[in-house]
Parts: C-alpha cells; structure tokens; sequence
C-alpha cells in the first residue's frame, strides 16, 4: 500500500508495548509465545485459550483451545477435534503452526448480541497537527459457530449501540462505553508514538466480557477500510476518509 502510515506485523511486539504501559496493561489478556512450557502455563491458568499466527490478519488461523473434563478440545473454523493429552495438543499446534511463529492468550469469554458473539472495531487516526482521535466505533458481529468474528468469516458489521442494547447494555451504559473506548484508543495511539514514529491510523480489536470489562485483542496497523462502505449509514466511513486523506490513503 502506497500511503504513509507505519505497519507493525507482529502482534507480539505489539503486545508487549500495550504490557509496558502501567495504565493500559490491565486491558491485555495474558499472552505468551507459544511453545511446549507456554501452552502447560495458560491450560493451567486458564480454561479457554486462542491460539493465533504472530503476524496473522483477517480472522485466518485462530483456534481455540478448550481444556475438556478428559483432555482438550480445539476448534478451528467450525470445525472441532479433540486430543487426550497436553502432548498429543501441543504435537497438533505444532503441526498446525507450519514452523511460523503463534501467540497463546487467555480466551475471553465474548459478549453476545441476540445469541451471537461480537466484538469492538475502535479506528483511531492521527490528524497532519499530531492528535490522535478514535474517529469511528463499531462492532463485528461473529457468525454462529465460528471462532472468529471478522468480516472475512463471515462476520457482520454492526452499529456499537445497537449490538450493545441487544447484549442488555443500557443506553446510558453503551454511551458510557463509547466514550471509554474512545478514549482507550487515543491512549493506544500514543503509546504507539513512544516505540515507532509515522504512525497515522490504529484498529483496536476489543472484546467485552461477560462483565462488560473491555479487553484489546489485537491492535492493527493496517486496518480496512472497504467493509464500513457496506453500512447503510455511511458518516462512519465519511469521516474515516477524510481523516486518511491527510495521510494519503484513498480507499
Ligand atoms: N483472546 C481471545 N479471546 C476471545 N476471542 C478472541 C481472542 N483472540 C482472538 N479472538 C477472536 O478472533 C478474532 C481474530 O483475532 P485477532 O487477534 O483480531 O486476529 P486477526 O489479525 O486475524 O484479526 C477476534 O476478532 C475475536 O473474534
Ligand atoms: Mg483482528
């Protein structure tokens, strides 16, 4: 892509600049490398856990691992197996993870709207002055039965107070939660200015658990645009565009 705003693949180092930061830290689920040690440490701490590509994108290659009464279960896509042993798990990721590098992170239980489980898309953009603002919020609305809500699984795109009122949020509640995750994404953007420079647009992935409690999934760097055309409304794209022009960026 040929506009002017720094890429970061990796969402391990990622990870470890949200860690650093006192304040944002208790956003971030735990997260480890994964290896043999690794995997034992979160099935002990943790009774869901995602395994996912380091430099992964669109939904591709999340699994998640269920620790099960006897065994393990994983399931990727739809589709779901399960293994007896922590020996006969870990030989299966290994072999799922081609030799590429995997995070594990502790499994948040998402948020469900009318029975689907969705999360939070915050699109956070720099203007040419150097402010950072969250310049649109919405939701991605999982399909049934998937791992992963994205667009390219079948996820739906849904407008934050809408999917929020159908999870049970009141209107007060929803607003108050836009407002902190607005917020939330502008601190992101400038503890992403400490470690890099060039930095122009951020997609925060945030899941809300069943407590409300938000938790950054992932931070994106080159995060898409297109799917927010589909929206009927249309000012959320609008006003996305006219902050990306700035930098460059024309779709
Ligand atoms: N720790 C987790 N707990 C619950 N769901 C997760 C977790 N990690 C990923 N997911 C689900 O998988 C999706 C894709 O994961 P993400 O880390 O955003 O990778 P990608 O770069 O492929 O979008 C998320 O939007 C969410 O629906
Ligand atoms: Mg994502």
């Amino acid at each position: 892509m040929s506009y002017r705003s720094t890429s970061i693949k990796s969402k391990w180092v990622k990870t470890k600049w949200l860690l650093k930061n006192a304040n944002i830290r208790k956003y971030v689920p735990y997260t480890l490398l994964f290896n043999r040690s690794n995997l034992s440490i979160m099935l002990s701490r943790y009774s869901t856990v995602y395994f996912k590509p380091t430099g992964g994108t669109g939904g591709f290659n999340i699994n998640r691992i269920k620790k099960l009464g006897n065994g393990y279960q994983v399931q990727h896509n739809a589709k779901k197996n399960r293994y007896a042993t922590l020996d006969a798990l870990y030989g299966q990721l290994k072999k799922r993870a081609k030799g590429g590098s995997y995070l594990l992170q502790k499994g948040i239980q998402l948020a469900t709207a009318n029975g689907r489980p969705f999360d939070i898309r915050v699109m956070v953009q720099k203007s040419n002055n150097g402010v950072w603002k969250s310049t649109a919020i919405f939701t991605k609305v999982g399909m049934p039965g998937k791992v992963a809500t994205n667009y390219h699984q079948g996820g739906d795109l849904g407008y934050f107070n809408k999917t929020l009122s159908k999870a049970g949020f009141s209107k007060t509640s929803s607003e108050r939660k836009e407002k902190d995750l607005k917020k939330l994404g502008k601190s992101v953007g400038q503890i992403f200015d400490k470690h890099s420079s060039g930095f122009r647009e951020l997609g925060l992935d945030v899941a809300l658990d069943n407590k409300g409690n938000a938790w950054i999934l992932e931070v994106n760097t080159r995060p898409q645009f297109y799917p927010l055309k589909h929206m009927k409304d249309k000012s959320m794209y609008r006003s996305i565009m006219a902050y990306a022009k700035q930098y460059g960026r024309k779709k």
